[in-house]
């Protein structure tokens, strides 16, 4: 398990670099793709995120961090459900632009940081969740991404990561990669004038682990706990670990 690796990047610097670059473009349609591309089901899968923490952030000191939060989908409804602000981090600018559109009309709160998810600008144990929905398989170094969750994370607090993942079922696999690799780029690169990145979209989710190796390298960055459940067939799967 290394990181992502868009084609034609050939480090880490250079795919942070293109995927930094790839969000930027997408910013403003990235919200409306989602919804049309997932048949909404994306809400579903968010939702389905927030309730399984739902008992952390009921508690009125807990510190949570929705991280690589693009455009904020899933801070809101952290922030919505919880008893004090939470914080949002994301190294995409215009995706940070969206974000604090979607704050300041619902008068929230919440903090932003614009900021590196294998770097983070908070101190070590500080945090008691750290959501993270359709970023992590972004990362150009899973391993770093994990420690970082780790060092941030009090002893006890949790990592709540939703991602893509490969449905266990062989025909519902094929479809569902004939939709990813043959509809999706065409209907992604129309409205949102970037068909590289909907051709990127299927084949970084090709490349991820699957749902168990994930839990594998989850629990050996040192998470306990490590548990995770299938959505929609498998097509997505919510993993989460204990610091
Ligand atoms: C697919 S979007 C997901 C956005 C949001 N969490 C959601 O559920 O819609 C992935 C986000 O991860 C961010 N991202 C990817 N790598 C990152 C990194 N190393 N540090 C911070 N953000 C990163 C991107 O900028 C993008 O906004």
């Amino acid at each position: 398990m290394t990181g992502s690796t868009p084609r034609g990047t050939a480090n880490e610097q250079a795919a942070a670099q293109w995927v930094r670059g790839m969000f930027g473009r997408i910013a403003p349609r990235y919200d409306l793709l989602n919804h049309l591309l997932s048949f909404n089901l994306d809400k579903r899968w968010r939702a389905r995120t927030v309730a399984r923490v739902a008992g952390i952030l009921d508690r009125p000191d807990a510190r949570v961090l929705d991280l690589c939060c693009g455009t904020g989908d899933v801070l809101l409804a952290l922030e919505a459900r919880a008893r004090r602000a939470v914080l949002g981090s994301d190294f995409c600018h215009p995706m940070l632009v969206e974000a604090r559109r979607k704050i300041a009309a619902r008068h929230f709160r919440t903090g932003l940081l614009e900021s590196d998810a294998l770097a983070l600008p908070l101190a070590d144990a500080s945090l008691d969740l750290i959501t993270v929905a359709f970023g992590f398989r972004n990362l150009a170094n899973y391993q770093r991404g994990l420690e970082e969750m780790l060092r941030v994370l009090k002893p006890g607090g949790v990592a709540a990561i939703l991602e893509f993942s490969q449905p266990p079922n062989a025909t519902f696999r094929a479809l569902y990669g004939f939709f990813s690799t043959s509809i999706l780029p065409r209907i992604g690169g129309i409205i949102s004038g970037s068909r590289e990145a909907y051709l990127y979209l299927p084949e970084s989710i090709r490349k991820f682990p699957g749902a168990e190796q994930l839990a594998e390298e989850i629990r050996h960055a040192g998470f306990s706990h490590v548990e995770f459940e299938r959505m929609t067939g498998g097509a997505v799967a919510l993993h989460l670990g204990q610091k």
